[in-house]
């Protein structure tokens, strides 16, 4: 799928706040590919359909995840989890998109995992910092990215502030996730 196609689809299916957040994690990732050698072709591709599926109901998320086979513990959780599975299966399925990273990069995209590959990092983190971020702490990873260029502290450290609001919250967490924090501490330096 070109660039052009890409954003089309992107920009009929999403609300406009949306879309423009996926053309900044785009345009983020293509940024962080040059920096890290990433794949700028995939990292456009993955960062422009990541949240296809952000504003899906439920129900036809959970339709999906049975359709695809998908691990069947998603069904335990939301959309906050699912829009990324949903995504990845669907852009594989009904739009074509065979590529096996682009596929783990927008599947991974809001659980993280263990061993993701370079691209997939990218979009993990781009996600978390493209420009218009405002979190608490999204200053601090922009500068592990652009100042100490270590994408693999970067994942950690979004991975542990995503997972200590996930249990400040008493909410349950995606084995993934716990996983990714995981392997993520024990790579980082
Ligand atoms: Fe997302
Ligand atoms: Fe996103």
């Amino acid at each position: 799928m070109n660039h052009k196609d890409a954003k089309t689809l992107a920009k009929e299916k999403l609300p406009e706040k949306r879309y423009k957040h996926s053309k900044r994690v785009a345009e983020t990732a293509v940024e962080m590919a040059n920096i890290f050698k990433g794949d700028e072709e995939k990292c456009f591709l993955a960062g422009i359909l990541h949240d296809y599926c952000k504003h899906d109901e439920l129900s036809e998320m959970y339709q999906y995840v049975t359709e695809y086979k998908l691990d069947p513990n998603l069904l335990s959780f939301k959309a906050e989890i699912l829009h990324g599975p949903v995504a990845a299966v669907r852009m594989r399925n009904e739009h074509g998109i065979e590529d096996e990273e682009i596929y783990q990069a927008i599947m991974n995209h809001t659980s993280g995992r263990s061993r993701m590959t370079l691209n997939e990092k990218i979009i993990f983190v781009a996600d978390y910092i493209e420009p218009k971020r405002s979190q608490p702490g999204v200053d601090d990873i922009r500068s592990i990215i652009y100042d100490d260029e270590d994408l693999d502290l970067a994942v950690y450290e979004i991975t542990k502030a995503n997972m200590l609001h996930l249990v400040s919250n008493d909410r349950t967490v995606y084995p993934k996730t716990v996983e990714c924090l995981n392997y993520y501490n024990m790579v980082k330096e």
